[in-house]
């Protein structure tokens, strides 16, 4: 059944390809090896980075940027990239207020960048495609922590390398705690009942190396894969005790858009979006994430049977369906058995404080093959991603209500996921209605269906300068569907 399932997936997946006529087309890519899902390889959890004291500087974080190499696959070697390791990076951990440091080697043989995705920092700390850091360079970002508790992540930012960098393996989390997360009686031992898990799908070829490429459908599309990695591992087990176990979920794939349930159809409870803790738990039998998106949640394995299982599913709304992974439950008593009913405190913004309203428009163009040109197709309110063009300017301290519009044609109905750097803003109505409990709370990346025409308010404070906002699939980024405000005085 769950080869059957695979192997499904596998074949819808190689005729989409094979309509595109990839470059590389010549290199086979591996179906699905004939390996077993027995869930053997026990979850690998992320160091957490370590740090030094710094004095002014607070506390300082160096880590590197390097290739490596990996087996995902038994019997297959795969050439990767990782922050101080060869796939994925250490997680760090800061509370909000501290002031902390990065010392950042680039060991790569060409231009990278480390953006800190949902975090409120000054632009020029900000990581994206303006402050590369050139092969063989060292970036040192300086800067205080300014936002309640949430679940971040890390990772590459180059002009046009974005995608190849995060596909080979560049991501990692990046916590904040403060006094909210420290008072609340849920889970927080980290790798025991507090649980990073980054879903990538990925593809190889057939001599084990990642099956990147971007051909006119790799574009479109997105680079979409028949295997599921979480945390770097393909059908890890995770040991969880007999309690509460809080999951902190990463669609860190580049372009897909996943719901993600349990094999026996348990609830379990949603607590945080992707900036932090909702006012109230919501109870979900499967969660929504685009790419970028996070989710905590609250899963209950109090009542199950020493040794029970039950498995991870991803479904990837491109046609494969994953098992992704398994947690068996030991007889160890969980130290967390109830929901807790009040969560944080949320500062809504009243639509009324608006100061202004923008319109983005995502257009996918369709037409002809022949007369397609990369990136040309990918565009926000009719542009493409120019360095030198400043999109739109956003005075400091103002309020603005941001609507995007996913406007498809009969051809293309692409999803999109908008993703904004500097603030967390919330979702005011998707198509004129109030958006689902789950997404009520803070946000930096939201999912567009075709059609789909979301309204988002924010506060634009602290810091000027120029920052991104772009889809955060990946290929769409690449190719121009990305633009730049800047917050001015
Ligand atoms: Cu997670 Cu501009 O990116
Ligand atoms: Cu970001
Ligand atoms: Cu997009």
């Amino acid at each position: 059944m769950n080869r059957r399932t695979l192997l499904k997936g596998g074949a819808a997946f190689l005729g989409m390809s094979a309509l595109g006529v990839p470059p590389y087309q010549a290199m086979a890519e591996l179906g699905n090896f004939g390996g077993s899902q027995e869930f053997l390889i026990p979850l690998p959890i992320p160091p957490l980075l370590e740090s030094r004291p710094a004095g002014d500087d607070g506390r300082l974080f160096p880590f590197t940027v390097e290739a490596g190499t990996r087996s995902f696959i038994p019997g297959y070697t795969t050439p990767t990239l990782g922050y101080s390791g060869s796939y994925l990076g250490p997680t760090i951990r800061v509370r909000n207020g501290e002031q902390v440091g990065f010392n950042i080697s680039n060991n790569l043989d060409q231009q990278t960048s480390v953006h800190w995705h949902g975090l409120h920092v000054p632009a020029e700390w900000d990581g994206g495609p303006h402050q590369e850091i050139a092969a063989g360079g060292i970036w040192q970002p300086r800067f205080t922590i300014k936002q309640p508790a949430a679940t971040l992540w890390y990772h590459p930012h180059a002009l046009g390398l974005t995608g190849e960098h995060a596909y080979r393996g560049l991501a990692g989390l990046f916590y904040i705690e403060d006094d909210v997360s420290d008072g609340l009686n849920i889970p927080k031992t980290y790798g025991v009942d507090d649980i990073p898990l980054v879903l990538q799908d990925r593809r190889f070829f057939e001599d084990g190396r990642f099956a990147y490429a971007q051909s006119r459908m790799d574009v479109i599309h997105g680079v979409i894969g028949n295997y599921l990695l979480v945390n770097g591992a393909l059908w890890p087990n995770l040991q969880v005790p007999r309690g509460l176990v809080r999951l902190r979920l990463v669609n860190g794939s580049n372009s897909s858009v996943y719901r993600i349930s349990f094999s026996d159809k348990r609830f379990f409870h949603q607590i945080a979006t992707d900036g932090g803790f909702q006012e109230r738990p919501v109870r979900l039998d499967s969660v929504f994430l685009t790419a970028g998106e996070r989710s905590e949640i609250l899963v209950d394995f109090g009542q199950d049977e020493v040794a029970a299982t039950s498995m991870l599913l991803v479904d990837q709304f491109a046609g494969n369906s994953f098992e992704a992974m398994q947690f068996t439950v030991t007889p160890t008593r969980g130290d967390h058995r109830i929901v807790p009913d009040r969560l944080a405190d949320i500062d809504w913004l009243a639509e009324s404080s608006a100061v202004k309203t923008r319109r983005f428009t995502m257009e996918t163009m369709s037409g002809g093959m022949g007369m397609m040109r990369r990136g040309r197709q990918l565009t926000i309110n009719g542009r493409n991603m120019d360095m030198g063009h400043v999109n739109e300017r956003v005075k400091l301290g103002t309020t603005e209500i941001w609507e995007f519009v996913n406007r498809s044609t009969m051809m293309m109905r692409l999803p999109h996921s908008m993703h904004l750097h500097d603030v967390q803003f919330q979702i005011l109505d998707r198509n004129g209605r109030k958006p689902h409990p789950a997404e009520q709370g803070r946000k930096d990346t939201v999912h567009l269906n075709g059609g789909d025409a979301v309204r988002v308010i924010a506060r634009f404070e602290d810091y000027t300068g120029i920052y991104m906002y772009h889809c955060h699939f990946l290929e769409h980024e690449d190719n121009g569907m990305m633009g730049q405000f800047e917050v001015v005085a």
